[in-house]
């Protein structure tokens, strides 16, 4: 094979051209993966004994999408768009050959080739929407018009890799070729092709789907309608259905234009570099600087949880889920039957909505063992406390967990707050315990902080972040302190909505301005989601705060029909006169005059403490990067992906004008407040989190 340059080899075999790419890891379309095509082209059409070109990539997949690294820097050419119509235009017929998976740039390049063939394990999709983006390069265009508007508007919106045999059905593959031969059956295509002596099909030419959804705006409407929900806040997807719009509505040439342009206006907005930062962090989040590939990693074929509360149930079945077997301890049948119960009912529920095959409820089901004998734990590689929030029971149960467990079995916890050093302090073997915090519910919240002690083993964090990997979870690797990276920036929150309630905003006046920035709610909804009642006990209650008395009259959020808000039937909220009369009690009570505080000063008072407790989390070396922050709080806590989460967001604002405005409101942060000096150095420096090394 001869080279065209680095990364592009052409070689011709009976009379068909092979340009072949090879740019490890997922042969993004970088600048000298675009050059190696076009000129691999030329040539192949400059070479009188080539009838044909196939497009094939080495490694591990075709092209996945254009090189997100080259964002933001100037353009090199040619720049994708001249590429595909390079060969688009080609006067001999061009395959793609897709392995892998064929996204974004990718497919817009296997779209502009006469034809495509792919193996059964491919996968196709335009992922741009999750980085805040549409395809920009033809791909909103060209798709509408093989697999028609609906389904083009669907792939587009959700960004889903669609599989070989669902694609072909769809004419986005014209030939499924045997698994393992996509060179040769490649090349048999292509001679077939110059054989029958088939037209250079250009998908830009094909007209006739989008001609006939012309008439039929209501595609769009229903489609807005129907997701309008799940696209709250997000720019890319009504974007992307506009370009759907346009494929539909104008001439293949003008429509290209409306995609070009609004490419570069969501290029250049704050969302899609918000999206393009966190598809990096979610894989930075990974990389632990202490340790290697050289740190043996166990394995964990068994293993045990104590505690089949809400949180014990969800975590068991992450890895029935993952096909590993569990057994439960409780103190009592009745908990452990409880307990047992909901995890049955939650697969049938899943099963309902056909999510999950019936006879995988029994397989799942039939994982999970429970016993109220701790000694029953004995061979389980890792076992994962997760009872009462107390620290004396937790020391009582890894005491007894230590002369229990075998040797090199991880022990770890579930604690949200608890100093893990402690915990780890009642055993003879603190390098074996680690804390592995959950969210709830555990079984579907994405995050894990894997807690590292002080004196926790490298081999055991680098199996606790594999495993989590295995159920599915995003870990982020944290230290101990109080409420770790999470709970603890939530308690700087959650401090101010208290306190903003007693200086005069009701809870629905807080909770609002949170929601419109694109938290799933706001903290007096969240208190009513988890109930109000956690951690309080009518025989301790002292009508201390609203939330106390508000449980006192039994409103215990919305399992009980009301709490901050009032609920109906469908548990819908709407503002309480009950808690507004508390609440102004509780104002009077404190000497204060309510006063009206806008909705700019909320939502700064609750952001900005928080941005603050996360640079002292830096500071502190709790967490390891501040992009590790906004992972836990985006997977955690529902923050938006497209504000990048809390450090990210911050340096949008731009750090010293947070701290102005930390400082101005300072007398109102409550009498512990300091500012954090990092934060500080960073602002008056001008510089942003993004800027630590
Ligand atoms: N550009 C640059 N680097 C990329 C990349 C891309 N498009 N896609 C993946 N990478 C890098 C990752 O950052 C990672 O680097 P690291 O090893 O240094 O952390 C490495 O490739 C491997 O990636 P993953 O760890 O994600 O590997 P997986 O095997 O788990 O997944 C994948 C492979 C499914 C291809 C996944 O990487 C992926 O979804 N990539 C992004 C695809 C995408 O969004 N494409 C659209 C790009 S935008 C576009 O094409 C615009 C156009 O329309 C104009
Ligand atoms: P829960 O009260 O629902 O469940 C605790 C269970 O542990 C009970 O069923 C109890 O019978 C059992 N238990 C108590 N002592 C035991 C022992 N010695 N041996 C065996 N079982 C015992 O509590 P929840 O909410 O599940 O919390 C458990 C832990 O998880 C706590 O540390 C909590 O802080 C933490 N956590 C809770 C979250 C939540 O949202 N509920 C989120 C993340 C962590």
């Amino acid at each position: 094979m001869g080279a065209i340059n680095a990364v592009t080899g052409l070689s011709v075999e009976d009379g068909i051209a092979i340009v072949t790419i090879n740019y490890p890891p997922v042969n993004a379309l970088s600048h000298a993966v675009r050059e190696g095509i076009v000129n691999g082209l030329q040539q192949a059409i400059a070479d009188a004994a080539v009838k044909a070109v196939v497009l094939i990539c080495d490694g591990r997949t075709f092209m996945a999408g254009a090189d997100i690294t080259e964002f933001g820097k100037p353009p090199k050419a040619p720049w994708l768009p001249e590429v595909i119509e390079a060969i688009e235009n080609s006067n001999k017929p061009v395959i793609a050959a897709i392995h892998g998976t064929a996204l974004g740039g990718g497919l817009e390049v296997a779209l502009g080739c006469h034809y495509r063939v792919a193996v059964p394990a491919a996968k196709c999709g335009l992922p741009e929407v999750h980085l805040g983006l549409l395809p920009g390069a033809g791909g909103t265009q060209r798709l509408p018009r093989i697999v028609g508007p609906e389904k083009a508007l669907e792939m587009v919106t959700s960004g889903a890799h669609v599989d070989a045999k669902t694609s072909h059905a769809a004419g986005l593959i014209d030939e499924l070729v045997p698994e393992g031969q996509l060179r040769a059956g490649a090349i048999a295509y292509a001679k077939k092709v110059v054989a029958e002596n088939r037209p250079l099909k250009k998908v830009r030419d094909l007209n006739d789907k989008v001609e006939a959804a012309r008439s039929k705006p209501e595609i769009f409407a229903d489609f807005r309608k129907a997701n309008a929900r799940k696209f709250r806040g997000f720019l890319a997807p009504e974007y992307n259905i506009r370009c759907i719009e346009a494929a539909v509505n104008l001439p293949f040439d003008e429509g290209i234009k409306t995609e070009r342009k609004l490419f570069q206006e969501l290029m250049g907005g704050v969302q899609s570099a918000a999206q393009r930062y966190v598809f990096f962090a979610e894989r930075q989040v990974w990389k632990v600087p202490d340790i290697g590939d050289d740190v043996q990693t166990l394995p964990i074929a068994k293993v045990g949880v104590i505690g089949a509360g809400t949180m014990g149930g969800g975590i068991a079945m992450n890895f029935a889920n993952a096909g590993i077997p569990v057994t439960i301890v409780e103190t009592k049948q009745e908990a452990l039957d409880r307990g047992l119960g909901v995890i049955r009912k939650n697969y049938e529920t899943t099963a309902k909505r056909g999510k999950l095959k019936p006879e995988d409820v029994e397989k799942r089901v039939g994982l999970l063992t429970g016993t109220l004998e701790l000694e029953k734990l004995a061979d389980c590689d890792l076992i994962i406390e997760a009872v009462f929030e107390n620290m004396a029971v937790k020391k009582e149960v890894f005491g007894k967990l230590d002369k229990i467990a075998k040797p090199g079995a991880i022990l770890a916890s579930n604690t949200s707050y608890l100093d893990v050093n402690e915990i780890a302090s009642a055993t003879t073997r603190p390098e074996w315990v680690i804390g592995l915090h959950f969210f709830s519910p555990a079984n579907v919240m994405r995050l894990l902080e894997v807690v590292r002690g002080e004196k926790t083993s490298k081999q055991v964090v680098a199996t606790s972040m594999q495993l989590a990997k295995k159920i599915g979870k995003i870990a982020v690797l944290v230290g101990v302190c109080h409420g770790f990276v999470g709970n603890r920036m939530l308690a700087a929150r959650q401090s101010q909505a208290q306190a903003m309630l007693v200086e005069g905003a009701m809870p629905w006046d807080v909770d609002k301005p949170l929601y419109e920035f694109g938290m799933p709610m706001g903290p007096f909804a969240m208190g009513d989601l988890a109930g109000l009642d956690i951690g309080w006990s009518k025989e301790t209650s002292t009508s201390s705060t609203v939330r106390e008395v508000l449980c006192e009259l039994d409103r215990r959020g919305q399992k009980t029909g009301a709490g901050f808000y009032d609920y109906d039937e469908q548990r819908n909220a709407k503002p309480s006169p009950v808690t507004e009369k508390i609440v102004k009690e509780f104002a009077a009570k404190a000497g204060v005059t309510p006063r009206q505080i806008s909705e700019q000063e909320i939502l700064e008072r609750s952001l900005y403490p928080m941005i603050n407790e996360g640079a002292k989390i830096l500071e502190e070396k709790i967490a390891l990067r501040p992009s590790d922050i906004d992972i836990v709080w985006i997977n955690g806590y529902g923050w938006p992906v497209y504000r990048g989460g809390p450090m990210f967001y911050a340096d949008t604002v731009g750090l010293a004008n947070v701290v102005a405005k930390l400082k101005e409101y300072a007398p109102k942060l409550g009498a512990d407040f300091t500012i954090s000096p990092l934060l500080e150095q960073l602002a008056a420096a001008g510089k942003r989190f993004q800027d630590l090394k």
